[in-house]
């Protein structure tokens, strides 16, 4: 929720949102999902928990490339509840109402690792519903590791003992949030958590035990998230003391420590998609486009801005109006390209871009916190990092070979980070702040990547999208269609 995202190792392309896609030979999963309230007390403070199944985190979904998954869920809680892990947030897609349930049904296509779920509305993240998604590769598909002997799931989030909905009441009254009280791993406190591990090249681990820690970075009290990984035999928990991070304030290691995380272009595995896509060096940058976080006092009211925007949902799912063709629903391309001083406002901010273009997008940061971006249904190369304001200089320093590819990417305080993408999914697509307070109070835009030409209309879904399923949630202006 601030500055710790739960894990996901991302390096693919997701085909759809709000779609269904249907391949009678492939795999169906079937599951049954309950969504309901719980008391729990994760750091020891007893509190309303969403859980899935009566599980916290929720249960892992266990998928293969090209399976079709299916899942009921019902909702069980007293307000409406949309889950996401790709897709599923406001402007796309309308919540399933308490007391009813829907089914999803999506393939797993082009997408090997591991993955997260969680709910997108009303700040109900903030209370749990999250759980793992594993996307297995086939096995004709070769991994360039070893099998492991086994896997496992880790969900590092941090965790607030307050009620979600008081948390939400306090952002509605523009009161910003306090620092989180903990870190959970798995849902877990503090040394609760245990991954039981077999020596199998190790070989000074029998009977061992050893701390796994995630620490928080640039806020005061540093806070801890500690399990314990135990080898065969390992009797009670690791003596000593944790191992020391990095200085919590450090920005420039991290700024030099990101990048230096590369591709390993030697290795032969899949690649991102499209598969030449790599070679971004030689793919021509069509489009600039410059956001800039900031807040602002709006009405009286706290805002989180982008290009001075502050996001409001109308009541209508962007993507519904486009469906049913709802033209005074928003309004596309009232934000610009480049922040441009203009006064704070409120608005419904969507980007229309080319389908297959290939832009550069630099997020600039000027606030001493730290920024975390994440753009739906892409991933995307990361090119660059620095500190203070970009210019067109700074592009000279990209790395044009070997970036990694995220859907998710931090951008330092007073810093900016600068990343490229190929738009080879069409559809309306979240573009975000993951910091839940920073998204819930605004900061977030749509991009509309859309063909051009007779043959890709502006309407949707457009040649390339699968259409919606039968069973879609219609609300709003298009609940009575
Ligand atoms: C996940 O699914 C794969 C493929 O069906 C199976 O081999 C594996 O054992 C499953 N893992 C778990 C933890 O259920
Ligand atoms: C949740 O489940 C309980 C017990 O089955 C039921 O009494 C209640 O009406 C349900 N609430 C909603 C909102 O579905
Ligand atoms: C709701 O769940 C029932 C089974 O519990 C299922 O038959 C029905 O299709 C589901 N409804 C929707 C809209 O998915
Ligand atoms: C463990 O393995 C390393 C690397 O192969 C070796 O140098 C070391 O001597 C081994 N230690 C023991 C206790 O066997
Ligand atoms: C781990 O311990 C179990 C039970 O003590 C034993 O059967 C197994 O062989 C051990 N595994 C390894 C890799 O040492
Ligand atoms: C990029 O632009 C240059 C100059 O306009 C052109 O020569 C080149 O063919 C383009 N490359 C691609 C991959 O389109």
């Amino acid at each position: 929720m601030k500055s710790i995202s739960l894990v996901a190792l991302a390096f693919l392309l997701y085909k759809f949102l709000i779609l269904e896609s249907v391949d009678a030979d492939s795999p169906h999963l079937f599951f049954d999902w309950t969504v309901s309230y719980s008391q729990l007390a994760p750091l020891g403070v007893e509190k309303q928990v969403i859980v899935i199944n009566d599980q916290f985190p929720g249960p892992m979904l266990n998928t293969t490339t090209n399976d079709v998954v299916n899942v009921n869920i019902h909702n069980n809680l007293t307000e409406p509840f949309l889950i996401t892990h790709m897709d599923g947030v406001q402007g796309t897609n309308c919540p399933i109402q308490p007391g009813l349930n829907w089914s999803y049904s999506f393939q797993i296509k082009d997408q090997i690792g591991s993955f997260f779920y969680f709910p997108s509305l009303f700040f109900q993240k903030a209370a749990g519903g999250y759980g793992a998604i594993r996307a297995n590769n086939r096995v004709v598909i070769p991994v360039p590791f070893p099998p492991p002997l086994e896997e496992f799931d880790v969900l590092i989030g941090d965790w607030y003992n307050g009620d979600y909905k008081e948390m939400r009441s306090s952002l509605d009254l523009g009161i910003h949030l306090f620092q989180p009280d903990g870190i959970l791993i798995n849902g877990l406190g503090p040394n609760k958590a245990n991954f039981d591990f077999q020596p199998v090249t190790a070989n000074q681990t029998a009977g061992m035990s050893y701390y796994m820690v995630a620490t928080s970075r640039f806020i005061i009290p540093e806070l801890a998230a500690i399990a314990i990984v135990r080898y065969n035999g390992s009797q009670g928990n690791p003596i000593g003391l944790l191992p020391p991070g990095p200085l919590p304030f450090d920005y420039r290691y991290s700024i030099e420590q990101a990048p230096s995380i590369r591709w390993d272009l030697a290795v032969g595995a899949a690649r991102p998609n499209p598969q030449c896509s790599f070679h971004y060096d030689l793919i021509n940058v069509s489009r600039t486009i410059i956001l800039q976080n900031d807040w602002a006092v709006i009405d009286n009211h706290l805002q989180y801005t982008v290009n001075g925007v502050s996001f409001v949902h109308p009541d209508t799912p962007l993507k519904l109006a486009d469906y049913f063709q709802l033209s005074d629903v928003f309004v596309a391309d009232t934000i610009s390209d480049t922040p441009d001083g203009r006064f704070p406002v409120l608005g419904t901010s969507v980007i229309d871009v080319k389908y297959r273009d290939f832009i550069h997008v630099v997020f600039q940061n000027p606030q001493l916190s730290l920024q975390t971006w994440h753009i739906d249904a892409y991933s995307f190369f990361v090119v660059g990092m620095g500190v203070g304001n970009w210019d067109k200089s700074k592009q000279l320093t990209y790395n044009m070979v070997d970036a990694v590819s995220r859907s998710t990417i931090q951008v330092y305080p007073n810093s900016w980070t600068a990343i490229m993408l190929e738009l080879d999914n069409q559809g309306m697509w979240n573009v975000r702040s993951q910091d839940a307070e920073k998204w819930y109070l605004g900061q977030e835009i749509y991009m509309r990547v859309k063909g051009v030409g007779q043959d890709d209309p502006v309407t949707v879904p457009s040649r390339d999208e699968v259409h919606p399923p039968a069973n879609l949630i219609k609300c709003g202006r298009a609940g009575s269609l």
